[in-house]
């Protein structure tokens, strides 16, 4: 079903033999907990065991929104759901699709994004056939999607609230809500010893087929670089596809090339990302090379998906 996030895998979230069937029909490793989503703010209470005073200020300004908050759990939550965590992962999404569905349901769904464990995640109903149609019931066509990455995850199991999972509601937003938050350390440094503390972001997925590189820098350097990388590999006879900004889409000569939208406009280029890994994929690309992004706002959800779908294979010029 749609979300304005990316498209959900849904299940009754109180039943531990509907989240079984998620995790089959994903591939998906069973301790890696699935979000639990709800259309009416009362149902929160019956789900979680509190709703520290942050926590209830973040869903009173973004809920229904692309929030997901990480909350200790109620008995009545299966550990099937929660990958075995005493902590429940709660989203209100506010797409209206979505919402229906989730009332309909009984108002609790569990739903990780309708790809297949290791894809990037659908942000059309043609994604997910693609991935999952021969394993599921039924899909909700509600055409694509409007932000196109998947949720900003905030952890309320510690004193400081921690972003484990940056998204559209980015920390510059949080902070100025909350006061003091801070990023997961596990997400900072790629080559931590850290591990991130959402299970689901300790894996390199997000990814495409091709090998990805990223290519990081002044737009003059970054742009010499892919052209140059990429030439070596056209040489070779390989299969380059080159992701691009609208501003540089025209200094790009060889290569498939594919604009992943207007740097200018953050919101375009998440919009855009999932799809465009996709696109190469089918298009049987088998390097890409892409631009790199700023990490303020937005950008951080961007690179943050971005690095992992390249298995922080990134080149700074
Ligand atoms: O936008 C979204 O959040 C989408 C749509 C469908 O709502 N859903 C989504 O679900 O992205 P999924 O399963 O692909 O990602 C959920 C992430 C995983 O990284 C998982 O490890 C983490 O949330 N997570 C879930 N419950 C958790 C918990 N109790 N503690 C820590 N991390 C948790
Ligand atoms: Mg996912």
């Amino acid at each position: 079903f749609p979300t304005e996030t990316v498209y959900g895998l849904g299940g009754n979230a109180l039943d531990p033999k509907a989240s079984m069937k998620i995790y089959a029909a994903k591939g998906r490793p069973s301790d890696n907990p699935l979000i639990i989503h709800i259309a009416d703010i009362r149902d929160l209470d019956k789900i979680v065991t509190e709703v520290p005073e942050k926590a209830r200020i973040l869903a009173e300004k973004y809920w229904p929104g692309p929030l997901t908050m990480i909350l200790p759990k109620a008995d009545i939550v299966p550990k099937e759901t929660t990958g075995g965590l005493d902590s429940v992962a709660v989203r209100f999404p506010s797409d209206r699709i979505a919402q229906e569905l989730i009332l309909a349901a009984g108002g609790y769904v569990a739903a990780p994004s309708a790809n297949t464990s290791g894809r990037p995640s659908p942000t059309t109903a043609g994604h997910v056939a693609e991935d999952l149609g021969d394993a599921i019931d039924m899909i909700i066509d509600g055409g694509q999607v409007n932000i196109g990455l998947e949720s900003t995850i905030v952890d309320f199991t510690e004193e400081v609230p921690v972003v484990l999972r940056p998204g559209y509601i980015s920390l510059e937003m949080l902070q100025e809500t909350l006061g003091e938050v801070r990023m997961d350390k596990g997400l900072i440094k790629p080559d931590s010893k850290v591990h991130p503390k959402a299970p689901g972001m300790k894996y390199r997925h997000y990814a495409p087929k091709a090998d990805l590189t990223l290519v990081e820098g002044e737009t003059e350097a970054v742009v010499e670089t892919i052209n140059r990388l990429a030439g070596e590999k056209l040489a070779e006879g390989r299969k380059v596809g080159i992701i691009c900004t609208d501003e540089t889409k025209d200094r790009y000569p060889a290569g498939m090339l594919e604009s992943i939208g207007a740097r200018a406009r953050q919101e375009t280029v998440a919009h855009n990302l999932y799809a465009v890994l996709r696109d190469f994929d089918d298009r049987g690309a088998e390097y890409i090379f892409s631009e790199g992004f700023s990490e303020d706002n937005l950008g951080r959800a961007i690179m943050n998906r971005l690095n992992k779908a390249a298995g922080y294979h990134i080149l700074k010029v």
